[in-house]
């Protein structure tokens, strides 16, 4: 394998499918039970916010129930071992890779174990559930609180970092995600822009298989420790 330099990472809810953490698209997926537009929309939260947090608040409470597993691990060894750069951008909202002990790492999509006041805008630590009548630590404002969750139609998180790390990354490796959501979906064209190798690893051919200059299929658990081992190689 030729020597890489900086490596951009984004990992999609397949990294955590054998932690026991439900995956988004698969057949019996979290979008086969419930409606994104009523638990993942501005709207659905305008509309019955009881129910958005019930549904944060039960995936939430889930996290003390799962541990990170082989794949989260290697990633984290990845980012101690590699003598250069390593960014996970992850789409994930669990805490599995900070748990793993990855810390170079970005949630785009926000986090469960964190609340946004939409009165200040500030976030905070929230591993408890929440609910409309908590008020808000920084301004007491309550019934403004949300899960710190970015949400269908909302800009995800620290968009201009990622794509400044994505133009100078010379390895993008895709892992255990579909490729249905942008604009991480986008983000292999990116690198490819920018020269780098691109690796796709998943259980299946996502949507933007023909994108990627190398691609394994299987478990995360087996595909991640093995490609770090080649890299650190
Ligand atoms: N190992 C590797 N890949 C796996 C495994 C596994 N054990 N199990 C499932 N996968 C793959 C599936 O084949 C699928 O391609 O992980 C992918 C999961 O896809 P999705 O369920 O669509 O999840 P994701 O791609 O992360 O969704 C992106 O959509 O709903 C929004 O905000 C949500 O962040 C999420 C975004």
């Amino acid at each position: 394998m030729p020597r890489y330099s900086r490596i951009v990472i984004l990992t999609g809810a397949g990294i955590s499918a054998e932690s026991g953490v439900d995956t988004f698209r698969a057949k019996d997926g979290i979008w086969s039970k419930v409606d994104y537009r009523d638990v993942a929309t501005p709207q659905g939260f305008a509309r019955d916010p009881d129910r958005v947090h019930a549904f944060y608040n039960s995936r939430r409470r889930g996290l003390a129930s799962v541990e990170p597993n082989a794949a989260h691990a290697a990633l984290a060894r990845l980012e101690r071992a590699f003598a250069g750069t390593v960014l996970l951008v992850t789409q994930n909202i669990d805490d599995l890779h900070e748990r793993a002990g990855s810390s170079r790492l970005i949630h785009m999509h926000g986090e469960l174990v964190r609340a946004l006041c939409a009165n200040c805008g500030q976030r905070h630590e929230w591993s408890d559930d929440m609910d409309t009548d908590h008020p808000c630590p920084t301004c007491h404002s309550a019934g403004f609180l949300r899960p710190d969750v970015v949400w269908f139609g909302e800009m995800p998180y620290q968009m201009e970092r990622i794509s400044a790390a994505i133009a100078l990354c010379d390895l993008f490796v895709s892992i255990g995600t579909s490729g249905n959501v942008y604009p991480a979906a986008g983000f292999v064209e990116e690198a490819k822009m920018a020269g780098a190798h691109t690796v796709e690893l998943n259980l299946e051919p996502s949507e933007g298989r023909s994108h990627f200059a190398e691609a394994h299929y299987g478990l995360a658990t087996e595909l991640v420790p093995a490609f770090v081992d080649r890299v650190l190689s």
